[in-house]
């Protein structure tokens, strides 16, 4: 029988970031419904290989569904949120409409429904380094926690809305939460979105076959599992806060050379395999000192070395296990 007083509901959590925060507090024994529009739960088992542990609760869930989601936070007793559920970069742009339903009107309804549900649910929702728009926009390229807004793409200016949304909440009905923007994941499970070449680099690699990533200049890279452990650590941080904090998420820079270098180091010979394209990503990759370890305490951040080799050994283990095939550029 669970003994945690927490109960986490977790949306998203088909995703990648949302596979690792449902095995990551199944690991500490909290007790966690995991949702998600689609049941197909693959990237939870490619990060749980070798790992006889427990199950979700899952549940299937549309955050477009106001009515559903209010019931499931009201009905599962939630104490916490980690709001993930959304559609990335190309797919916001392939279909805007749809693109805003899901990311603006879904957080709306999480909202919402932590009002309805009353106490002091804990909220750490997904914003995204794309708030910032492009680097030149800010001074040296150097964003802050709170630096100016200026999103330039639908997906962008749909996080910036959220992260408002947040503040309307806390200022009218006393809502705690924190938004955090990551700004390039990498690890197992992160195979989509425009950012998820480093990543699908590493798995084409550890399979021996050449990859493309579609860009080059510098990155910030956090690691999947991290980069969970502070969306969990925000959401206990937010519970009765009141307040709405916007936070960067730290993580390494380092050029797509250089990355290659590293997986290089991991897999001998592998660097041939790995070209680029040669035109920046329009993303910032300079952090002036994040805020978030004052606002939620200690969250790791592996050196990328480290996230790198065991990236790639995971991708060994699996491909050799038959859970993922190598995707191409
Ligand atoms: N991965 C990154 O580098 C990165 C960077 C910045 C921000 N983010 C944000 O973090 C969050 C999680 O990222 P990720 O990499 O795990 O994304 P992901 O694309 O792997 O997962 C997103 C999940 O949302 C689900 N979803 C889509 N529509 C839904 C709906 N209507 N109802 C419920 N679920 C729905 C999808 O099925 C998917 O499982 C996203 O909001 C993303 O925008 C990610």
């Amino acid at each position: 029988m669970p003994t945690s007083p927490e109960r986490f509901l977790v949306t998203g959590a088909a995703g990648c970031i949302g596979a690792w925060a449902v095995r990551l507090l199944l690991d500490e024994g909290v007790p966690v419904v995991a949702t998600d529009l689609s049941p197909d739960l693959r990237r939870f088992e490619l990060i749980s290989q070798g790992q006889a542990g427990q199950q979700p609760d899952f549940a299937t869930l549309d955050v477009t569904s106001a009515r559903d989601v209010a019931a499931l936070v009201a009905d599962r007793g939630i104490t916490h949120v980690v709001h993930l559920a959304g559609l990335q970069l190309p797919f916001c742009a392939a279909d805007p409409p749809l693109g805003a339903m899901v990311n603006v009107v879904g957080t709306v309804n999480v909202f919402e429904a932590i009002r309805a549900a009353g106490g002091p649910i804990g909220l750490a929702l997904a914003s995204s380094a794309a708030v910032f728009g492009k680097p030149g926009g800010h001074p040296a390229g150097v964003v802050a926690d709170n630096s100016p807004l200026l999103p330039d793409s639908f997906y962008g200016v749909y996080k910036a809305a959220n992260e408002g949304t947040a503040k309307a909440y806390s200022a009218q009905h006393g809502i705690g939460s924190i938004a955090l923007r990551p700004f390039i994941v990498y690890g197992l499970g992160r195979d989509q979105g425009m950012t998820s070449d480093p990543t699908k680099a590493m798995l084409a690699t550890a399979a021996g076959v050449p990859f493309r990533i579609k860009f080059s200049g510098s990155m910030l890279l956090t690691y999947a599992p991290d980069c969970a452990r502070a969306f969990i650590a925000s959401a206990r941080a937010a519970a009765g806060s009141g307040e709405a904090v916007s936070l960067n998420v730290p993580g390494h820079r380092v050029s797509v050379p250089a990355l290659a270098g590293l997986i290089e180091d991991v897999l001998p010979g592998s660097g041939r395999l790995i070209t680029w394209d040669d035109h920046p990503l329009p993303v910032p990759s300079v952090l002036a000192a994040p805020a978030i370890h004052d606002a939620v305490g200690p969250v790791p951040n592996i050196p990328l070395a480290e996230g790198v080799r065991e990236t790639v050994k995971g991708f060994q283990d699996a491909l050799a296990a038959g859970l993922v095939s190598p995707m191409p550029s």
